[in-house]
């Protein structure tokens, strides 16, 4: 018999959800388990889950197991293997009269969310659950999220791997190689326009991106801003912010901590920090990560950062602290 997965999303109505809630259950990002859903919304739209969970049930999914609707994040919480904690607003929609483009309107409004999500969590979900914070901004939600948890076996992590995905992307196109070709892409910092994506580190055909990729210019003037600023990009172009490919990146995250990291790779998340790479204490930063054969998931510490990517890297710790200082009041 296969076994069980429990997962709750947040969000459950928004854009990105709706790419990534029927891809949970197709039998690709939790293998032959069976995936139990609990679908999450605030109450003014809760009422549209009928709705996806009549296309989920006409969709023919083998793997879906039981799909339930709320309102009520605790009662959702329950036993719950995974919380992918999408609900939140976005930048660039038009919020009580005003339109939301700054990182600090939308740390005032989301930040809340996190505090009772969190304690739910730490009360209610798996001693080892994980929990991968989608909305922005969602180093700092996350951070406000555990801090509210309060429980250490739980696995805090912020979404960084669509900045690695559309690094890759731009790599591939810079060096004339395939995607699945560039390895060890790390985004170190923030998920933000400070983060920083790593050209030294990163592998590309087995070999270091410092040897490939030899030209600076591009890396400061080309790579860096195109990678940092491309959700606001998208944005502009779409109205909308990035929905599919934030859907895919949260699936391979999963699929990145469910099964063991090959050798020499790594994946990108943000997780709290023990101090690794001189890194404050308890800020969620993006570091590389890998995933042992037992489903922990450990920080790579052996990554070497030029003076360049020390003084790139260090900007968006700043950052981190700084949205630390303006939370403070909701940390325990
Ligand atoms: P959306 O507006 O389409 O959907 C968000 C949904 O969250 C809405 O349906 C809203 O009702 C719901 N919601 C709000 N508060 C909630 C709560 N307390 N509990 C449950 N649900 C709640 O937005 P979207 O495009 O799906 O984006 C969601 C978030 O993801 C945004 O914050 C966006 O900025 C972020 N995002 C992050 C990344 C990343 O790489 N980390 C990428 C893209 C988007
Ligand atoms: C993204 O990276 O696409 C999202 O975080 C949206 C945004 O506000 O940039």
């Amino acid at each position: 018999m296969s076994s069980r997965v429990k997962v709750v999303v947040t969000g459950a109505a928004g854009q990105i959800a709706y790419s990534l809630i029927p891809r949970l259950v197709d039998g690709k990002t939790f293998g032959n388990k069976i995936v139990d859903l609990y679908l999450v919304e605030i109450p003014q739209v809760v009422s549209k889950l009928e709705g996806l969970v009549m296309e989920l049930e006409d969709s023919y999914f083998p793997q879906m197991g039981e799909v339930k609707y709320t309102d009520d994040f605790e009662e959702a919480s329950h036993n719950a293997d995974w919380f992918l904690l999408v609900g939140s607003i976005p930048r660039g929609i038009v919020y009580e009269g005003k339109k939301i483009e700054e990182r600090s309107d939308l740390l005032k409004i989301n930040g809340g969310i996190f505090v009772s999500q969190g304690e739910a969590i730490g009360k209610y979900g798996k001693e080892n659950a994980k929990i991968l914070v989608v909305g922005n901004p969602a180093n700092t939600n996350a951070l406000i999220g555990k801090n509210a948890a309060g429980k250490d076996s739980q696995l805090w992590m912020a979404m960084t791997m669509l900045d690695s995905s559309r690094a890759k992307s731009v790599i591939s196109k810079k060096t004339g190689s395939n995607i699945s070709d560039i390895k060890n892409m790390i985004i170190w910092g923030n998920h933000s326009p400070t983060m920083y994506p790593d050209v030294e580190n990163v592998l590309i055909c087995d070999k270091a991106g410092s040897e490939v990729i030899n030209d600076m210019d591009w890396v400061e003037n080309t790579f860096l801003p195109t990678v940092q600023q491309r959700g606001k990009a998208v944005i502009d172009s779409r109205g909308a912010s990035s929905a599919t490919s934030a859907a895919k990146a949260a699936l391979d995250t999963i699929i990145a901590c469910e099964n063991p990291t090959e050798d020499g790779n790594s994946f990108s998340a943000a997780v709290v920090s023990d101090g690794a790479y001189g890194v404050p204490e308890g800020l969620i930063c993006g570091y590389p990560l890998f995933t042992l054969a037992d489903g922990t998931v450990e920080i790579k510490r052996d990554q070497s950062l030029s003076e360049f990517a020390k003084q790139k890297f260090q900007i968006s710790i700043d950052e981190l602290e700084s949205e630390r200082e303006a939370v403070k009041h909701l940390l325990k």
